[in-house]
């Protein structure tokens, strides 16, 4: 039996440490620093590499990274060196998100399709380039701004306004020294995770996730209001056209640089006349994409993530899903992506279905009660036979949580129904 060490605070990491406590082969599962709703949490910043490679080294733990921040700074190396096992990319591995700059060149040169761009640190020049494209351009900031850093302009002034949002104004900080000015697609977007040993990438179920804050995509973008799995957005002729064309090509491009992809690549795609093209990459699972994805896994995912370290995934047996879908409404504090209140009281835990998953994400734990500490704090996760099941199954609970400034879209799954 082995101890594991989950890194984050967000649904997704209580959705990993769920999982993971259910394998036969792990004995206590740490979540650092955690939230209200995972247990044994442990109070050291996702930042702190020392303290973390300290808590693992003394607890004998296998560990596993969440979010982006660290695996940017470094962290699965330096595991690495100390030999600790550790779940996840290298630094360099993981430019394919830190450096949104880095991920479009190396699209650009091997030839993986994604939308058209130029690369600027010069307002003006930036401006000339959005006009050629008509303005219909979206607008990035290089580095990691939480999910918030790109701007999708419909118009001169929005584009104007973006350019100068992230490169005067600076409101990324330096994540937007440069900025990506890029062709907006018009398609549909879906998500394609794939688990990777550096040798081998395996699909993951297929999601979708809604960024915008409001109904019908309106408003600004979030890190994901709510994901279903599977997506119809991705039937199999596409799965395996990403699968190939992007997953497979990624992996081969980055071994031909000399870089090793082990770890949860996520290829965030939008789908325009059948041919997907990569909007972005992250090197990691999705929040809230990895709700409804581990609670239709149908096998033991730490031994998988073993098997990803090891680069022994080739040797592994087939994975298989719960034939059913899954459903995830994230309920947020109201003002979010902006400000919001915190210190909320949340109740209605005990009038949740046993078969529905209230994963945390912005919440603690005081006084006994569940108080929200965050813009996104709970993700509502049901499965049902079909997606229309399973979206009612999760609305059903999500309307039984309650706090004074919840809010959450109305609509999570609905573009999925309209593919059916
Ligand atoms: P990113 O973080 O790069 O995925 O961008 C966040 C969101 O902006 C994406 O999920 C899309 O909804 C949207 N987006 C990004 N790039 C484009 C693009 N080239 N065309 C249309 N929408 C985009
Ligand atoms: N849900 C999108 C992300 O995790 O970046």
């Amino acid at each position: 039996m082995v101890n594991v060490l989950v890194i984050g605070s967000g649904g997704r990491e209580h959705a990993l440490s769920w999982k993971l406590s259910q394998s036969s082969k792990v004995d206590k599962v740490f979540t650092a620093p955690g939230n209200g709703g995972t247990e044994n949490n442990i109070l050291i910043d996702i930042n702190d590499l020392n303290a973390l490679v300290e808590f693992a080294q003394k607890n004998n733990c296998f560990t596993i990274v969440g979010p982006e921040a660290p695996l940017a700074a470094g962290i699965v190396d330096k595991f690495t060196q100390m030999n600790l096992k550790i779940f996840g990319p290298s630094q360099k591995a993981a430019q394919l998100e830190s450096s949104k700059i880095w991920a479009k060149n190396f699209m650009k040169r091997n030839g993986i399709q994604t939308a058209k761009f130029e690369i600027f640190d010069d307002p003006k020049k930036a401006e000339e380039y959005a006009k050629s494209l008509d303005y219909n351009v979206v607008v990035k900031a290089d580095g990691l701004a939480s999910g918030k850093g790109v701007i999708v302009c419909n118009n001169a002034d929005e584009a104007i306004a973006a350019i100068n949002t992230i490169l005067v104004k600076k409101t990324f900080g330096d994540a937007g020294n440069r900025i990506i000015v890029e062709e907006r697609i018009d398609g549909i977007e879906a998500s394609y995770i794939a688990l990777c040993d550096g040798m081998i990438a395996i699909p993951m179920a297929s999601s979708q996730d809604h960024k915008r804050i409001f109904d019908d995509d309106k408003g600004p973008n979030t890190g994901g209001m709510g994901a279903y799995s599977p997506t119809p957005v991705i039937d199999d002729v596409l799965a395996e056209k990403i699968q190939n064309k992007i997953i497979n090509k990624t992996i081969q491009s980055l071994k031909n640089e000399g870089i090793i992809f082990k770890g949860f690549l996520y290829a965030g795609v939008m789908i325009r006349d059948n041919e997907p093209y990569v909007l972005e990459y992250n090197a990691r699972m999705g929040d809230p994409e990895c709700q409804p994805i581990t609670m239709r896994m149908d096998f033991d995912l730490y031994d998988y993530f073993v098997a990803s370290v090891d680069g022994t995934l080739s040797m592994m047996p087939k994975i298989t899903w719960k034939d059913q879908s899954a459903v995830c409404i994230v309920l947020a504090s109201e003002g979010y992506p902006e400000s919001y209140p915190q210190n909320e009281e949340i109740t209605g835990f005990d009038l949740i279905p046993k078969n529905v998953m209230v994963f945390h994400a912005g919440t603690k734990k005081q006084d006994g009660k569940i108080l929200s500490n965050g813009g996104r704090v709970l993700g509502v996760t049901a499965l049902g036979d079909t997606l229309a099941s399973a979206i009612s199954n999760a609305y059903i609970a999500a309307e039984k949580i309650s706090w004074s400034h919840k809010y959450y879209r109305k609509d999570i799954g609905k573009k999925g129904l309209s593919y059916l």
